[in-house]
């Protein structure tokens, strides 16, 4: 199991490549999550992606439950959520906010430390310096280990680089084979056309110049939250490649989602977001997978992009 895992950022924390999202979860029966969370651990999934607001909270407390009820000890799983939306309201990058949250998100997930805190989507009001004294807090009362962000611009980054000391090891974007854009406006660099637009920064370049995980959030959507592209007759020509390329590979075109992004040299940690068993052992099972560049461009291709 070891050989696949890799470091988050440049810290010495060691992760599973696939990262098992629970956004999701608040509306399983206990016995399902219970079964989820016992399928991920046996899976060596024990990367867990929380956030104070999945469920207002329950995603966490029936994650905990769970994890509890099923006899696991703490130091068995990697457990990260974030903080920083109060949904319809506000961003909120105050110190205060950031201290309330994770005491809430410790209580919910009934532990006493995180292993990572990420800010969950940039505060237009957003005060490094208060940010800053939040974390020192936050480390050196042993409540958070390490931290990130998600959803953040290379500059944003960089002006909360000024100011926290703390190495910010991962960025949570969403990507995946239907949401390339941080691919695209590499590919089309000074070109007129709309795969040219520059919407993130170049933040992909940015993470790998300073050492930051990209963690793919929401991998098997199109649009925001439209729906899964897999299986789904709005993109046949998409989908046809993906079969071509799971029989050949003798897996499902769902590991085959997961390979495509594995495959990028970036190294990119891909944040599933079933809440089936089944699923996550059909998204690990791309680590056996490496995708030939031909069949990355060929997917890259019938998912609607095009090449300059
Ligand atoms: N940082 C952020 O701003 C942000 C935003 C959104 C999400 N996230 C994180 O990213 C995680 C993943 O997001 P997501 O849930 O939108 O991801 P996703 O993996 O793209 O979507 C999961 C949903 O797709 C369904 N699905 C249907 N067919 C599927 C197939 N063949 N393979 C996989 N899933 C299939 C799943 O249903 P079943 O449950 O029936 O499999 C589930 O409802 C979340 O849990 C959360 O941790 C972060």
């Amino acid at each position: 199991m070891s050989e696949h895992l890799m470091r988050l950022g440049a810290s010495d924390l060691m992760v599973p490549p696939i990262a098992v999202g629970c956004m999701r979860i608040s509306g399983l029966a206990s016995r399902d999550v219970e079964r989820f969370v016992d399928q991920s651990m046996q899976l060596g999934l024990n990367f867990f992606d929380h956030a104070d607001i999945y469920g207002k909270g329950s995603c966490e407390e029936v994650f905990a439950r769970a994890y509890k009820a099923l006899g696991y000890k703490r130091g068995q799983a990697i457990l990260q959520s974030k903080c920083g939306i109060v949904p319809g309201k506000r961003f909120d990058f105050s110190r205060d906010h950031i201290l309330a949250s994770v005491d809430g998100i410790l209580r919910r997930l009934d532990t006493d430390y995180l292993d990572v805190l990420l800010l969950h989507r940039p505060d237009a009001l957003v005060e490094p310096e208060e940010v800053a004294s939040a974390f020192d807090q936050l480390q050196s009362q042993g409540k958070v280990r390490h931290f990130g962000v998600s959803n953040q611009h290379p500059r944003q980054i960089a002006l909360l680089r000024r100011y926290v000391k703390q190495p910010i090891l991962a960025n949570q974007l969403q990507f995946g084979i239907m949401h390339t854009g941080m691919i695209d406006q590499g590919i089309h660099v000074n070109m007129l056309d709309e795969g040219a637009v520059d919407r993130d920064g170049g933040i992909l370049d940015y993470c790998r110049l300073h050492d930051i995980t990209i963690q793919a959030w929401s991998p098997f959507q199109h649009g925001f939250f439209s729906g899964v592209f897999v299986d789904n007759p709005d993109f046949p020509e998409l989908n046809e490649a993906l079969k071509q390329v799971a029989r050949r590979h003798e897996v499902s075109p769902t590991t085959i989602a997961v390979a495509w992004i594995l495959r990028h040299p970036a190294r990119i940690q891909v944040v599933t977001g079933t809440t089936r068993p089944e699923r996550l052992a059909e998204c690990k099972a791309a680590y056996g997978v490496s995708l030939t560049r031909d069949e990355w461009y060929q997917i890259y291709l019938a998912a609607g992009n095009i090449l300059p």
